[in-house]
Order: structure tokens, then C-alpha cells, then sequence
């Protein structure tokens, strides 16, 4: 990043004025931590103490065997607490906000995960905590709203534009401009302005330093490819750091290709050709815009993914061809969430079944010399109402029927 926030073309920090003086204190904060061994310490302790880390490394010995080419492996960060890589994040922001003073939390989510992860960081700290959500997400994701409101957070429904994540995060800045000096805006992803996309992959890092050390002990050498999905791109920063740079690896990112990326229902930003460059909720990136920068309609079956930009760091990385960008459809990820379930006993989020989608359909061409590591970023089980409907599952159908009659015979 140069001072300006920049990553090649990328990033920056359009801000409106009354946030001037907020930014300063946070990249002063984060510059000192950054360069104080003993924050990184205490954030390793915290998350090994409190959120199950290092995350095991699995050998999906069976999935390896249905496809018959490169071994593979998956980084499981839906062991976290919380059930997904947005604690990575959230509790390293904590300690910021413990350091600057700060009472009060907010924060953006799409899938739910981000704002159950702020939640349960502001229950520990003691922060009082808003979270806003787009009503669409509201709908996909009832059970992590459940759970944020009992850790007693507020979480309130956004009913701007497609009620998803950008509105979402459009609504907390608003929030954040009214309440500056009590407030901390824990963003969620790798995106927005200046430091949070590096802030932010700097807390991910950890996904990454554990996985390098991982392969080492269980595989000998480096793996071929690693394969995150990316929304805004924070799990995928998160292990990519690991490999970047090291020659032998080939990293893969894989977008929401929706109902396909003809079909204008997706949020394929690097991996398709409907985005072009802008700049909006802070920062310059690839938009999916119309010619008038109005922001596009996107589609995925996974809340977390279907956001309209990207990474400023993900974008240059891609520019310079460092990252390949793939995208997997709806079905595929169901097809591939199946697989795992059946084969491994495991339970993909949506968002991170996307990953999984690409390392199936190239593992068989790769050598049994080879391995390949994908970051499992949550688990689906927040998901069941949307993999129960894909799989038009019948007995989850009754269920929800006569617990509905239940309520209502009961009310
Ligand atoms: C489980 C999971 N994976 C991935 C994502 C996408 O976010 P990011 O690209 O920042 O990792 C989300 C977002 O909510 C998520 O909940």
C-alpha cells in the first residue's frame, strides 16, 4: 500500500471530511500495532484461547480418492468461533477498539457471519453494538440474526436498493458519520477505504500462516493451488499471504457465477466481463455498474458473496496476474456441497462451497504429487434453509410446516 492507501491502481480513501479526523486516530492505531510484536502476541493468544486456533489443516482422503489427481486439502476455518473467518478479523479490530478508547460498535453483514462475529467481540468487550443487515439477508439468514440479538446486539433491517450488502454497509457509514467520536465501524471485508483492506487482510494473515506451516509438516512441499471463494475478498487475502509470491503455489480466487455470468444474475467482478473500474463506499475498485456508475443488481445463493465491488488488493493482484479469477454457478455449488457432505462428513458454508467447486473440477488433472488446499471459510449450517430448499428436501418442508401451525395455535 503507498500512503495514499493505493495498491497499484487500486483502493484509496474517499471519505467525506467529518470521518478525516476517525481514519487518522485508526491508521495511527493500527500502524502502532502493526509494528508491536506483542499486539500481534496478545490477538494469537486471544484467538487461540477463545476461537480455536491454528484451525486444523484436514486431508479430504476421500475426496482425493473420487477425483484421483492432486491430494486434498482443507484449511477449516469454520471451526472458529463463530463458525466462520470473519472472527479473524473482528477480534483483532476488538483489541483496536479496546486501545482507542471506544465504546460502541457497528458493523455491516450479508451472510450473518460477520455480524455474529461483531456481536460476540462487543458481548466479550463489554461494547454496546448495532449491526445492519439488508432485509433480504435478514429473510436467508434468520438464525445468525437470532443469535446476534440474544449476545445483545441490534440488528436493523436495511430496506434501501436490493436490501443486501452494499445497502447494508451504505447504512452504517451514515450511521458511523452521526456517531464519530463513540463509535468504531468494524468493516467486514478486505474492501472500503484506507487502511481497512489491509487492516483487515493483516488480521486474515493468520489463515495463511498457519496453512504454510501446515503443508510443510503434512505434504513436504508447497501446494500446486489454493482456492478461496472471494466476496469481498478478506478469507481469500487471508490464505493467499501465505503463497504470495512463492512460484511453486497458484492461487485461485472463485466468485459468485449466480445463475451464470450470461445471465446478468451474478457477481462476477474479476472473473467475468460486466464490471468496470469506479469508485464508491470509499474506495476505487471493479464495480459491477452501469454506464452512470448506478450500481448493478447481483445474484448468489450465498449471502456472503454477492457483494458489487472487490478488494482493491485482490484487484491489482489481479491486474498483475498474480491471482486467477474463476467463478462457480448456483447448481455447481450445491453439486459440490453434496459431494463434501456425502464423501467427507463436512459442511461447506455456501460461500465457501464455491471454492470447492473450482478445486474439483481441476484436481483431477493434477498429479498425485501434487496437493491443493481449499479455505473452507465458514460452515453451512447457518445455511439450512436455503440447502434444504436447494435440495427440496420434504421432511425439513413438514417440519417447518407444523412448527409454523405449533406457533400459531400457540399465539
Ligand atoms: C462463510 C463466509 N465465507 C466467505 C464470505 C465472503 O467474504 P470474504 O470475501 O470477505 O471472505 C462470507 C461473507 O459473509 C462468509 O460468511
Amino acid at each position: 500500500m503507498n500512503k495514499q492507501g493505493f495498491f497499484g491502481n487500486w483502493g484509496g480513501s474517499y471519505i467525506p471530511e467529518i470521518l478525516n479526523r476517525t481514519f487518522e486516530r485508526l491508521r495511527e492505531e493500527y500502524d502502532r500495532a502493526r509494528n508491536d510484536p506483542a499486539f500481534w502476541q496478545d490477538y494469537t493468544n486471544l484467538m487461540s484461547t477463545y476461537s480455536c486456533r491454528p484451525t486444523p489443516l484436514t486431508f479430504a482422503e476421500n475426496l482425493t480418492n473420487h477425483f484421483g489427481g492432486a491430494k486434498i486439502y482443507i484449511k477449516r476455518e469454520d471451526l472458529n468461533h463463530t463458525g466462520a473467518h470473519k472472527a479473524n478479523n473482528v477480534m483483532g479490530q476488538g483489541l483496536l477498539v479496546k486501545r482507542m478508547g471506544k465504546k460502541r460498535v457497528i458493523a455491516e453483514t450479508g451472510a450473518g457471519q460477520h455480524g455474529m462475529a461483531t456481536a460476540t467481540m462487543a458481548a466479550k468487550f463489554g461494547f454496546e453494538c448495532t449491526i445492519y443487515m439488508g432485509e433480504v439477508d435478514v429473510l436467508r439468514q434468520r438464525p445468525n440474526v437470532f443469535w446476534m440479538e440474544k449476545m445483545g446486539a441490534e440488528v436493523v433491517p436495511v430496506k434501501d436498493g436490493n436490501r443486501t450488502l452494499k445497502d447494508a454497509i451504505n447504512e452504517a457509514f451514515r450511521d458511523w458519520v452521526s456517531h464519530v467520536d463513540s463509535t468504531h465501524y468494524v468493516f467486514g471485508t478486505a474492501c472500503g477505504p484506507a487502511p481497512f483492506p489491509e487492516m483487515v487482510s493483516w488480521f486474515q494473515s493468520i489463515i495463511g500462516r498457519e496453512a504454510t506451516e501446515q503443508i510443510l509438516a503434512m505434504h513436504g512441499r508447497p501446494p500446486a493451488r489454493v482456492y478461496g471463494c472471494v466476496g469481498g475478498g478478506s478469507n481469500a487475502m487471508g490464505i493467499f499471504q501465505g503463497f504470495l509470491g512463492n512460484e511453486e503455489t497458484e492461487l485461485v480466487g472463485v466468485e459468485a457465477g449466480g445463475r451464470g455470468l450470461d445471465s446478468g444474475l451474478h457477481a462476477a467482478r474479476l472473473s467475468g466481463t460486466d464490471a468496470s473500474p469506479g469508485v464508491a463506499q470509499g474506495y476505487k475498485t471493479m464495480f459491477l455498474q452501469n454506464d452512470d456508475g448506478q450500481m448493478l443488481e447481483t445474484h448468489s445463493v450465498a449471502a456472503g458473496l454477492d457483494y458489487v465491488g472487490v478488494s482493491p488488493i485482490l484487484a491489482d493482484l489481479w491486474e498483475r496476474k498474480k491471482v486467477r479469477f474463476e467463478s462457480a454457478t448456483d447448481g455447481e455449488v450445491i453439486e459440490a456441497l453434496d459431494l463434501t457432505m456425502k464423501l467427507e462428513g463436512i459442511i461447506p458454508a455456501l460461500e465457501s462451497a464455491h471454492g470447492f467447486v473450482q478445486a474439483f473440477k481441476e484436481a483431477g488433472d493434477l498429479s498425485s504429487d501434487d496437493a491443493i488446499i481449499i479455505n473452507q471459510s465458514g460452515r453451512g449450517d447457518k445455511d439450512i434453509f436455503t440447502i434444504a430448499d436447494a435440495f427440496d428436501d420434504p421432511s425439513w418442508k413438514e417440519f417447518i410446516i407444523e412448527r409454523a401451525e405449533q406457533y400459531k395455535t400457540n399465539s
